[in-house]
């Protein structure tokens, strides 16, 4: 088959489309002939700085139709749409992954939005619900709120109810975080966050924080307000994510950790991303695509995802 793959960790260039062994489908995975990748951020830093063996598929995300069942599976069957999630594979044409970890697509779903909904969105739902536990009458702050999860937190905490402070630089995807949910749309890029933050609260700040930046850590928590709590959730700012804890002691704030790949195998998470699947078919939530390039220009695709300021994700097709 043909896939992405990079030998050394480094800038989108390392990424060789190339002939590589066909992949072997285990007892309890299915085989996907993928029909859409999404580009996670979490595969940009893969690609940039984790080293891995020569060949190296890398790959969160995807969409497919089933071509092979392990002899353990009992849920799946050969010709099934489905979305799936697995820690490396994905920028291929062809995928094996544990049945546990792959979703029915509904009816009325595309594959592209379907391959991009799985990680995002339940991410998203684990920061603003689960741990999150937002409430109609507080105000969320989304840091990267432009970016695949940012984009989900958005529409679920507009679904709550509440009123939502999202962080994006430049002013061009302003409109577009409005009309999917924002109430107010920082420019981190000309404005100071944490001072629009207090002004647009009365300086009482926010009641839940969701970061998946990292290097804005130390701004989320001067922007929590007292006994507020912060989601922290990725490092697609990159470097040192030390924090002062004292301020959280003395305001009585709770920090929550989220990392969800353990939790996807979890009955309740598996039936949340069934949920969230459903609701997109039916047009209450958006997977917002930018652009979509064929698997041959990995190499671009990642370029373009890193650099050129997206609204949500980009999409390869094999
Ligand atoms: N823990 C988990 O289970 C989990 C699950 C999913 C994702 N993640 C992590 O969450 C992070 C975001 O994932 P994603 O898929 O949403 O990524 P994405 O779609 O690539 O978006 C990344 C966003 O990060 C923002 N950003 C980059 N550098 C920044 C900086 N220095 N300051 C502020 N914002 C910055 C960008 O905002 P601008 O557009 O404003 O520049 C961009 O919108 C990644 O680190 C990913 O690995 C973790």
């Amino acid at each position: 088959m043909k896939a992405a793959v990079y030998d050394n960790p480094g800038p989108p260039a390392v990424l060789k489309y190339a002939d590589v062994p066909d992949p072997a489908c285990g007892p309890d995975d299915v085989l996907i002939s993928v029909e859409a990748i999404s580009i996670e951020g979490g595969d940009l830093i893969n690609r940039r700085l984790t080293p891995q063996q020569p060949s190296w598929i890398v790959g969160y995300a995807a969409a497919g139709t089933i071509v092979a069942i392990g002899a353990n599976v009992r849920d799946r069957a050969v010709g099934e749409k489905v979305a799936a999630f697995d820690m490396q594979g994905s920028h291929a044409e062809l995928w094996a992954v544990p049945a546990v970890r792959t979703w029915l697509v509904p009816e009325g779903l595309e594959l592209p939005q379907a391959a991009s909904l799985t990680i995002s969105f339940a991410t998203a739902y684990h920061c603003v619900v689960t741990k999150g536990g937002l409430g109609a009458d507080e105000t969320v702050l989304i840091q990267a709120a432009a970016g695949g999860v940012g984009l989900a937190a958005v529409q679920l905490a507009r679904e709550r109810g509440a009123t939502i402070i999202a962080v994006a630089s430049g002013s061009q995807r302003q409109p577009r975080l409005i009309e999917l949910g924002a109430s107010h749309v920082i420019d981190r890029l000309k404005q100071d966050v944490v001072s629009e933050v207090l002004r647009l609260t009365d300086g009482k700040g926010a009641d839940l924080v969701v970061d998946p930046v990292g290097s804005t850590l130390q701004a989320s928590l001067a922007a929590l307000a007292a006994e507020g709590r912060l989601v922290f959730v990725g490092n697609a700012g990159g470097g040192d994510l030390a924090v002062d804890l004292w301020q959280p002691m003395q305001n009585n704030q709770t920090l929550h950790g989220v990392f969800m790949g353990p939790l996807f195998g979890q009955p309740a998470v598996k039936k949340t991303v069934d949920e969230l699947l459903d609701a997109a078919a039916a047009k209450r939530l958006e997977v917002v695509i930018d652009r979509v390039f064929p698997l041959r220009d990995a190499a671009k695709a990642h370029e373009y995802a890193e650099t050129a300021k997206p609204l949500g994700r980009v999409v390869m097709i094999p």
